[in-house]
């Protein structure tokens, strides 16, 4: 098959809606998170991306899966968030949300990119905390700022590769991620939603619908998208 999209954090959320739309689309669909994703024709790779060393083994196998692609689109969309702040950020958990949010899509860059042909995209899932910052995320904030910074990176490097690079920033989306963070407060929900213009959360599927324009889009070339159905500015 000549198209792949090899995406990270498929098993849930974003990733596992994105994951649908590209077999849609008529992708074969290459998954990397630590769960399964659970749509019967994605191929997994069982991969801990917060571990620096993932790509020893996981990453001969991803290779040989990408071989005979003409198209790859990357998109690096697995994260994690953490509750910390300037007075009590703990420097190995810095370290770790740097490895998943960061490191581990340069590893993967530059794994796949002697095998990615011009057509090929680069996608990063960054966030609205990528372009500004609330208390309490404070290693998300700088990860998230840092992903917008590698993409524009990606871009300069990538210049005539025919090889184009997004960045998208999603807004409140309903996720496991979003819950874990605000957790079961109606209260919580009520505030949040005053804060978008169309009042409700984003939903994976449109954050997909987002992706697939940009991979499709080489004019969208070293942008940064927001997808946050429009925030209230008071
Ligand atoms: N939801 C929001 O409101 C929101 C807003 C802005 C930006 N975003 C961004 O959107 C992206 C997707 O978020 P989401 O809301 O869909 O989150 P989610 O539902 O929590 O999904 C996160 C995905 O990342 C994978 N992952 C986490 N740790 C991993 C690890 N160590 N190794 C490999 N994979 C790992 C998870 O898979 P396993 O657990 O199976 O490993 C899962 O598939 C993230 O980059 C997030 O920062 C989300």
């Amino acid at each position: 098959m000549s198209k792949t999209l090899v995406i990270t954090g498929a098993s849930k959320g974003i990733g596992l809606a994105t994951a649908k739309l590209f077999l849609e689309q008529g992708y074969r669909v290459i998954n990397l998170s630590r769960s399964a994703c659970a749509l019967p024709s994605v191929t997994n790779l069982k991969i801990d991306l917060a571990s620096h060393d993932w790509s020893n083994e996981g990453g001969q196998d991803l290779l040989q899966l990408i071989d005979d692609s003409q198209e790859v689109v990357l998109i690096h969309n697995a994260a994690i968030m953490t509750k910390d702040s300037i007075g009590d950020i703990d420097p190995a958990v810095l370290a770790q949300v740097l490895q998943l949010n960061v490191v581990a899509p340069a590893q993967l860059n530059r794994l796949l990119l002697p095998k990615m042909q011009t057509g090929s995209a680069i996608l990063y899932v960054s966030s609205t905390l990528g372009t500004k910052a609330v208390a309490n995320t404070h290693a998300y904030v700088i990860s998230k700022h840092a992903a917008i910074g590698q993409m524009r990176a990606s871009c300069q490097d990538l210049v005539g590769s025919g090889i184009h690079t997004a960045a998208v920033c999603p807004g409140f989306t309903e996720t496991e991620m979003l819950q874990a963070h605000l957790g079961e407060n109606p209260e919580l929900y009520k505030e949040i939603t005053s804060t978008i213009a169309l009042g409700r959360l984003v939903q994976p599927a449109e954050i997909a619908d987002t992706l697939w324009f940009c991979s499709q889009s080489p004019a969208i070339n070293g942008a940064v998208i927001h997808a946050n159905l429009g925030q209230v500015e008071r």
